[in-house]
C-alpha cells in the first residue's frame, strides 16, 4: 500500500538517489511490459497515453501513484469498459467510440474491436487498463529510479524527445536460425525479406534515440534489426550510423555498403532497412540510425516519426 508516509519516504529517495539512466533501463524491461502500452517519442505501444512529455505535465508523486495505484486516478480518455457479450465473451479495454449501434474498445496488445449494441449483454466502467502491483517486483531502489526517469522525460537534458530523425522502432530477430548462416549477402537479404517464419520482435530506441548494447544477449552473437521508413521523394537518402563496425545493411532485399553515413538509392513508398550487427563487434551504443537529407537527394521519414 502506498500510504503518505511511504509515498513521502519514497519521493524523498527519487530526489536524493533516483537516477533516471536505470530508470529507463526498468521502464524497458520486457517483464513490466510499460513499453507495449506506453510510446515516448514514437517508440511504444498505443494503449496508454504518450509520456513524450510526462515529465513536465505530472509531479513526482502523480507519478508515483499511477505506477503504485493505477486505477485510483484514471487519466481522462482512458476509462476501462468491462463487456459482456450476448454469447459470453467478456471483452476488457479502453472506450475509443460509442455510437448508438456499436462500441469500440481497445484491448491490452492496441487491437481495436467493435461489438455491436445488439450483442452487449452487460456492460460496466471502471479501473485503470494498466494492471496493479507492476511495482510489486521492483525493488525500492528500481521504483525510485523508475519514477526518476519518468520525471525528467520531455525535460530539457539527455530525455528530452527530440524531432532529429532517428529509427525509433525497430524489429528485432535474436538468434537467428542455421538457416540464415552461411547465405552470402544477396540470398541472405532475398531469405530476410522472404521468411515469413522468422520470429521478428518488436524493439523501441532509448529516448536518446540508440538501442542500447546488453538487451539482445551477449558476443559474439548476431542480431538482425529492421526499420521501416517512407520515402517521400525518391533519390538517395543518407543514414548516419555512427560507426560501420560490424554492421552491414540491406535496403529492402538489397546490400548497401555500410558506412559511417550509409547511403542508397530508394523509390518513392515503403522500404524497409535492415542491419545485421555483430554484438562482439560493436562498441556501445548497439545502434542508432539517423536519417540525413543528401543535397539533391530524395526525402524520407521513418515510420514511427509522427506525420
Ligand atoms: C496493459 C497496458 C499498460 C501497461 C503494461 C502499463 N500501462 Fe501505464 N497506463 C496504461 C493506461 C491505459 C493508462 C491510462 C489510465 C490510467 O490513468 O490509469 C496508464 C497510465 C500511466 C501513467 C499516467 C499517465 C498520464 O498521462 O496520466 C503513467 C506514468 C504510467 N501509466 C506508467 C507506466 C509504467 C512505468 C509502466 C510499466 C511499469 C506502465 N505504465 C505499464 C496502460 C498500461
Amino acid at each position: 500500500m502506498l500510504d503518505a508516509a511511504e509515498s513521502k519516504r519514497l519521493l524523498g529517495l527519487v530526489s536524493k538517489e533516483g537516477d533516471p539512466t536505470r530508470g529507463e533501463a526498468v521502464f524497458r524491461r520486457s517483464a513490466l511490459a510499460c513499453l507495449s502500452c506506453h510510446a515516448i517519442g514514437g517508440a511504444g505501444g498505443i494503449v496508454g497515453p504518450d509520456l513524450s512529455g510526462i515529465g513536465t505535465s505530472a509531479q513526482r508523486d502523480y507519478l508515483l501513484e499511477s505506477i503504485v495505484m493505477p486505477s485510483k486516478i484514471v487519466r481522462e480518455g482512458y476509462n476501462t469498459a468491462n463487456v459482456v457479450t450476448t454469447s459470453g465473451k467478456v471483452i476488457r479495454g479502453i472506450v475509443q467510440r460509442e455510437s448508438p449501434k456499436e462500441l469500440v474498445i481497445r484491448d491490452p496488445k492496441g487491437a481495436d474491436i467493435v461489438v455491436a449494441a445488439d450483442d452487449i449483454e452487460e456492460k460496466s466502467l471502471g479501473g485503470s487498463l494498466m494492471p496493479d502491483g507492476l511495482d510489486r517486483s521492483l525493488t525500492d531502489a528500481e521504483l525510485v529510479d523508475l519514477v526518476r526517469f519518468l520525471s525528467e522525460v520531455g525535460r530539457p537534458g539527455p530525455y528530452s524527445v527530440s524531432h532529429v530523425p532517428v529509427a525509433r522502432r525497430w524489429e528485432v530477430l535474436i538468434d537467428p536460425p542455421a538457416t540464415v548462416r552461411g547465405l552470402d549477402a544477396h540470398e541472405l537479404g532475398r531469405t530476410l525479406r522472404e521468411n515469413a517464419g522468422l520470429a521478428w520482435k518488436a524493439a523501441f530506441s532509448r529516448v536518446a534515440g540508440d538501442i542500447p548494447h546488453d538487451e539482445f544477449g551477449k558476443p559474439p552473437e548476431i542480431v538482425f534489426l529492421r526499420t521501416q521508413i517512407e520515402v517521400i521523394t525518391p533519390g538517395r537518402i543518407g543514414f548516419d550510423i555512427g560507426s560501420s563496425d560490424g554492421v552491414q545493411v540491406w535496403a529492402d532485399d538489397a546490400p548497401v555498403a555500410a558506412a559511417e553515413r550509409t547511403t542508397c538509392t530508394l523509390s518513392a513508398g515503403l522500404h524497409s532497412i535492415t542491419f545485421r550487427i555483430d554484438l562482439g563487434r560493436r562498441s556501445k551504443p548497439l545502434l542508432r540510425c539517423e536519417l540525413v537529407e543528401l543535397p539533391g537527394g530524395g526525402r524520407a521519414r521513418f515510420v514511427s516519426q509522427s506525420p
